[in-house]
């Protein structure tokens, strides 16, 4: 099933590029965008899954959810984000990526994320590893936060949400230096392969964070909320690190 998850996210990202900078732009509210480009790629996903595996359940950003196939609730369920970091996309700016994961009876077992303005395939087995274009990856080895760099995202609706400026200025103070680049999907994937040392993000949608949360796992990262709770990717909240800073973040988003 991870062959058949990273050659859709890869047919799904081709087709992004082919439309970039030419799919019609809506609004969905004041600020949150939707492309031609996300519906066509989310359609495409769709469509191979219900023709290999008709019996199980989905949850995509854009058609929402429906888990309950042939009359009871399946076992398995995909979950999509067809293009993560729509913003950047809609203004030709070349960070985004297809995310897909699987959830088994409430588990996560794959999550594959693909990058296709570099061709770059993240994908991840639970227990079975992380890898990069067929590479093992892991996480940083940096510890001490005055020598990590650190990722965040701002949501889309900042005025509900005032800590975001809050935790940016303490991390840009600590960290050796903090980046904001639209895409919580593939700033998740970069934790995995040490890119990145931590990343934190309050208002995150499941399909944002499920693919990205079994790359941190396999790739020996920790994924958890701001308060040290086990992840739950239905409740908004992550803190995702290469362990080693994952303390030291903590105490700064708690403070
Ligand atoms: C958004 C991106 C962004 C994050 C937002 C997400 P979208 O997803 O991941 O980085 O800050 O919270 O909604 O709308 O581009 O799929
Ligand atoms: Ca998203
Ligand atoms: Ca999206």
């Amino acid at each position: 099933m991870l062959n058949f998850a990273t050659q859709i996210a890869r047919e799904a990202g081709n087709l992004l590029v082919q439309r970039l900078g030419v799919a019609k732009i809506t609004n969905k509210g004041d600020i949150n965008l939707v492309t031609e480009a996300d519906i066509a790629a989310e359609n495409l996903i769709i469509e191979r899954i219900r023709s290999y595996y008709p019996q199980h359940g989905i949850l995509a950003e854009e058609s929402g959810e429906a888990i309950m196939v042939g009359g009871k609730r399946s076992e398995w369920k995909w979950i999509i984000d067809p293009l993560d970091g729509t913003t950047n996309y809609a203004h030709g700016y070349p960070c985004f990526c297809v995310s897909i994961a699987l959830e088994h009876q409430g588990e996560l077992v794959i999550g594959v994320i693909y990058d296709p303005m570099r061709n770059e395939m993240f994908a991840a087995e639970r227990g079975q590893g992380a890898t990069l274009n067929d590479r093992r990856i892991r996480v940083s080895s940096v510890e001490k936060l005055d020598a990590a760099m650190l990722c965040t995202g701002f949501p889309y609706n900042v005025r509900e949400r005032p800590d975001f400026a809050r935790e940016f200025t303490k991390f840009t103070m600590e960290a050796q230096s903090v980046r904001r680049d639209g895409s919580a999907a593939l700033d998740l994937a970069y934790v995995a392969c040490g890119r990145f040392d931590g990343f934190w993000e309050d208002g995150l949608s499941p399909w944002d964070i499920a693919a990205g949360a079994v790359l941190i796992q396999e790739a020996r990262g920790r994924i958890t909320n701001f308060k040290d709770q086990p992840l739950d990717i239905y409740n908004e909240q992550v803190l995702a690190t290469n362990g080693l800073v994952h303390e030291a973040m903590m105490r700064v988003l708690n403070r």
